[in-house]
């Protein structure tokens, strides 16, 4: 890894309660205190329990913080079931994920909805960790290449170069998330490769090099250490694993440097 901070998110998806986003929170504090000074860690609760893990966050001494699954482009209004940027400000959390595969594929978000998404974060001043990548289907046809690059060029069309500071990019092959499938450490480098020299041409090299483009999908403690090795891989967002307080810190001790 490089002189990257690096970033570790733990997308909870829709999974705990009140009770067991607590003592997952409880946990996540006590297990990964080490790491906290040399990793940025996130955590993505579902939206009903970010004020209270929070709210434990905040009565502990950690850096660890919280991010939002997602949120809604426009500021207010009649959009019943969204949340806005403000609101999520407003429950502490200074992160959100746009675009993650289960919004593209299962709900349905397209790449320009997904760009209004992350402008409105970034306008709102909350890092942005825009999600990519190619099915399984666009993979076979050869077309990984072509997908991340749509999906990198729509997603962050019309953010400016400063605004950049507050993006990180989730490569994330969908036929790898959830399914216990993890990109070889070679296909995702080559993927994270690509995907930095998109970044320079479309801001500058600077950028690029500033830019964390961390993996996501079916990371766990076994696979961490080989993953985070690469040379452009600079942390991961975690799903299943990040339920699990012994695996999401194990995972977290991976991706510091040593
Ligand atoms: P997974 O999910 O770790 O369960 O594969 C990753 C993600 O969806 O961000």
């Amino acid at each position: 890894m490089s002189d990257r901070k690096p970033y570790v998110g733990g997308n909870w998806k829709m999974n705990t309660s009140v009770d067991t986003s607590s003592s997952l929170a409880r946990g996540v504090v006590d297990a990964c205190e080490s790491a906290q000074g040399s990793v940025d860690i996130v955590v993505f609760p579902p939206a009903p329990y970010l004020i209270g893990v929070k709210s434990i966050l905040r009565s502990r001494p950690t850096s660890i913080a919280t991010g939002a699954q997602d949120l809604y482009f426009e500021a207010d209004g009649a959009f019943t079931g969204e949340i806005s940027v403000a609101m999520v400000k407003d429950c502490g959390c200074g992160h959100a994920l746009a675009g993650h595969s289960e919004r593209r594929h299962v709900i349905g978000e397209s790449d320009e909805l997904v760009n209004a998404k992350v402008r409105a974060t970034l306008e709102g001043g909350l890092t942005c960790v825009l999600c990519i990548g190619e099915t399984l289907e666009e993979r076979e046809a050869g077309e990984t290449n072509a997908v991340n690059e749509r999906q990198l060029r729509t997603g962050l069309a019309d953010v400016g170069l400063r605004q950049m500071d507050k993006v990180v990019i989730a490569y994330e092959p969908v036929w790898a998330i959830g399914t216990g499938k993890t990109a070889s450490p070679e296909d995702a480098q080559a993927a994270h490769a690509f995907i930095r020299g998109l970044l320079a041409e479309m801001f500058s090299d600077e950028v690029a090099q500033r830019t964390r483009i961390i993996y996501g999908g079916s990371v766990k403690p076994s696979n961490a250490a080989a993953l985070f090795g690469q040379p452009d891989i600079d942390g991961g967002l975690i799903g299943g694993a990040s339920l699990k307080v012994e695996d999401f810190a194990a995972i977290v001790k991976a991706a510091a440097p040593h």
